[in-house]
Formats: structure tokens, sequence, C-alpha cells
């Protein structure tokens, strides 16, 4: 990164407003009790979150990257860093701890109105990191809101589903061939995404969609435990929607944990897609070239994928047939993220971010594997080839389901 700030183009300080009105609306869902609440146990309570976004914008551009001088020390401290424990292992503080939403929401203003007179010096890297830091909240928050009880959002207008129809499983064969992974230097990405790099993949299967509810359903009636997302009542499964409770839509995803979704391939006898199988599968051509998009080079909308916040809940796995790779797999991008069989690890030639050493190191060990893909929250910015997710293998609260592969 070059030392020089330069001029902040426009364009990006319409996008840092955007995401912050993403963000805003959030909050916006919340009844005043839920605020105090941890909906859940391994993450912090719902204020961190109300004061980490403005504090992260603040340590990394005003503080760290311009060395302008605090105005609220204390907060730019408690509000720094969210957690990670192993599951079970929760935080013990009490709302008491923690300072009132109008403190909180006054730091958050003055770090606003400081931050826009101090745009246009910031470093371009920097303000990237924070806009896409913020974005990730907006779907990390939805993660975390999604196990409120209902009664404590507000829920807005929903359309209604369309009955289901029954998807039948497929198999696509990819041919052996080169996958890049990583980020062309020079372009924005995560130090995870780094570097650039060529694979040679060997052929292999894969399924045309991801694993549904019924399918899984399947694995359920043979012994498996339910997943996170599926509440049994009277005899019936039914789906753990953001704002309702519905019929198990049975054509749809399933969102399991890692440990779940190999479970699954396993039972099938059949395997998860490497980071590298989900590469060929979704930028490969049978012309040996690599497309931007699984669809092609046209920009993300929502007729290629459920993402970029159209939706908050998953629909049928065949609904977006537009945006199918070149070997005809539906949904690599979009209506949940993919477990892959590969632990997160940096890539050769990796170097942390000096101002933000912890960001994808701290993670690298064999405890969290990655995710391709993308959520119905995740921001049209992260549906960049080279981005990668990652998350503990038994953590079940993501957006996260799989398909299977075999070798
Ligand atoms: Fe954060």
């Amino acid at each position: 990164m070059s030392a020089a700030a330069p001029l902040l183009n426009q364009a990006l300080r319409e996008r840092m407003d955007a995401a912050r009105r993403r963000t805003d609306e959030l909050f916006d869902l919340l009844k005043p009790d839920a605020i105090y609440t941890r909906p859940i146990a391994e993450r912090h309570r719902l204020i961190f979150y109300l004061g980490h976004l403005e504090a992260f914008d603040w340590n990394q551009i005003a503080r760290n990257a311009l060395g302008v001088p605090s105005f609220q020390p204390e907060f730019d401290k408690l509000f720094e860093f969210g957690i990670d424990p192993p599951v079970g292992k929760a935080a013990e503080d009490r709302p008491s701890d923690w300072p009132s939403t109008s403190e909180v929401l006054a730091y958050n203003r003055r770090i606003r109105e400081r931050i826009d007179a101090l745009l246009d010096r910031a470093p371009e890297q920097i303000v990237h990191v924070a806009l896409e830091h913020r974005l990730m909240h907006a779907e990390t928050l939805a993660y975390l809101f999604h196990n409120l009880p209902y009664d404590q959002k507000i829920p807005p207008a929903l359309a209604l589903r369309k009955p289901d129809r029954q998807v039948q499983p497929a198999m696509i064969e990819i041919p052996r061939g080169e996958a890049t992974l990583g980020q062309r230097t020079g372009e924005f990405g995560w130090d995870n995404e780094f570097a650039e790099h060529s694979v040679q993949v060997p052929g292999f299967a894969i399924g045309k969609y991801k694993v549904t509810n019924a399918q899984y359903l399947d694995f359920v009636r043979d012994g498996a435990p339910a997943p996170h997302f599926w509440i049994e009542r009277h005899g019936e499964w039914l789906y753990r929607g953001m704002f309702a409770e519905t019929p198990l839509p049975l054509n749809a995803p399933v969102y399991v944990t890692y440990q779940e979704a190999s479970s699954y391939a396993r039972w099938k006898g059949l395997s998860l897609p490497a980071e590298t199988q989900f590469h060929r599968a979704a930028y490969a051509t049978s012309r040996g070239d690599e497309r931007h998009y699984p669809w092609g080079e046209a920009p993300p909308d929502a007729s290629r994928g459920n993402f970029d916040f159209y939706h908050w809940d998953p629909m049928d796995v065949d609904s977006t047939p537009a945006g199918d790779s070149a070997f005809g797999v539906s949904q690599l991008l979009g209506n949940g993220w993919e477990w892959t069989s590969t632990p997160f690890a940096p890539f050769p030639g990796f170097e942390a971010f000096a101002f933000y050493p912890g960001y994808s190191k701290n993670f690298f060990d064999q405890e969290h594997y990655v995710l391709k893909g993308a959520s119905p929250r995740t921001a049209a910015c992260m549906l960049r080839r080279s981005f990668r997710n990652w998350f503990r293998a038994n953590y079940p609260y993501v957006y996260a389901g799989f398909r299977v592969a075999e070798n």
C-alpha cells in the first residue's frame, strides 16, 4: 500500500453512505429491549455491534491511518473487537456492563461527522476495508437477529413463497483443468485472498444443486440430528425463518454446519468439494478460460441469484437458472454459502495486513473451514471470485449449505 492518500472518489463515498443505511435499517428492525440481549451465546450482546461498526471505522481510518487523536478512547477500545470462542464457551458480561443506547448513538454520530470530514485524506484501501467490514456485519447481524424471538423484531412486508416443486438431484462432470484462486495484485481483496495462483484440478463430479431440505430430511429420518434452522412442532418439521416459522421449504437448500454437511456426504458415499473444485465448477469453461462470475461477465442482479439483500430467506435451489455456471451448475453464488472440505489456511505468498494483522491469521487453526459462494444477505461487492469466508466446523448459525462431490 502506498503511503500517499489518493482523493477518494465520489463512488466510494456513496457506497459508504449506502452501507451505513444498510446497517441502520437492520437496527431499525429491533424492538428496544432486544439491544441488550445476546441471541447467539458465542457472540457479543447486540449493543456491542451498535458501537462496533463506527468504532472500527474510527480506529482504522481516523486513528490508525491518519493519526487523529481519540475523543472517547474507552469506547474505541470497548467496541474494537468481536469474539469467536469455541461453541459452548460464552462470554459472561451483563447488560449493565455496557453503556446506554443513547451514549452509543452519540458516539456514532460524532464519528460519522468526523469520518466524513476526513474521508478525502483516507487511503483508499482502508476505506474499502471499512466498507466491506460493515457489509460483512450486515450479514452476520442477520445471523444474530435470526436467533432473536420473533416478538423482539419488527418484520418488513414479506412476499409469500410459491408452493414447492420437486427438484431432481443430478451430478455434473467437471473435466480436469486449471483453476485460478486468489485476487490479482492491485485489486482490492482481504489479506487471505492473496497471492493469486493457479492449480491443476483432476476431473470430478459435483451436484448440480445444493442439497435440499427434502434430501436432508431423509438423513434426519435415518437418525441424523436436525439442523439448527429446523424446529419440530407436533411431529412436523418447520423452518425457522427470519421473521416467522414456515412449513419446511423442501426444495430450498438445507442450512447446516460443516460437520453435518460432511456427515451427510459420507452417508451418501460422497464428499464435500474442495475449494479448488468449487472454483472449477463455478468459473471454468470447456474452452479452458475462466469467468469472473459463474454466469459470465455481467454484473450480479436478482435474476442471477439470491444475494445482495433482495431476500431474507432461501429460495428453491432451481429458481435462478440465469446464474448457472458454464458447466450448468446452479447457484454457486447466492442462496447460502457452501462448505468446502478445505481448512482455512493461507495461500502461497500470504501476508497479513499490517493495519489488521489478526483478520485472517487468527483463524488459520485447522478448526475453521473455507466457505465459498454467498448467502441471501451477502453484499454484491463480496461476490468476487477470490472472496473466501470461514467458520468453525460446528458453528450452526450461518446461512450455509453444501453440495456433494464425487472424486
Ligand atoms: Fe467486526
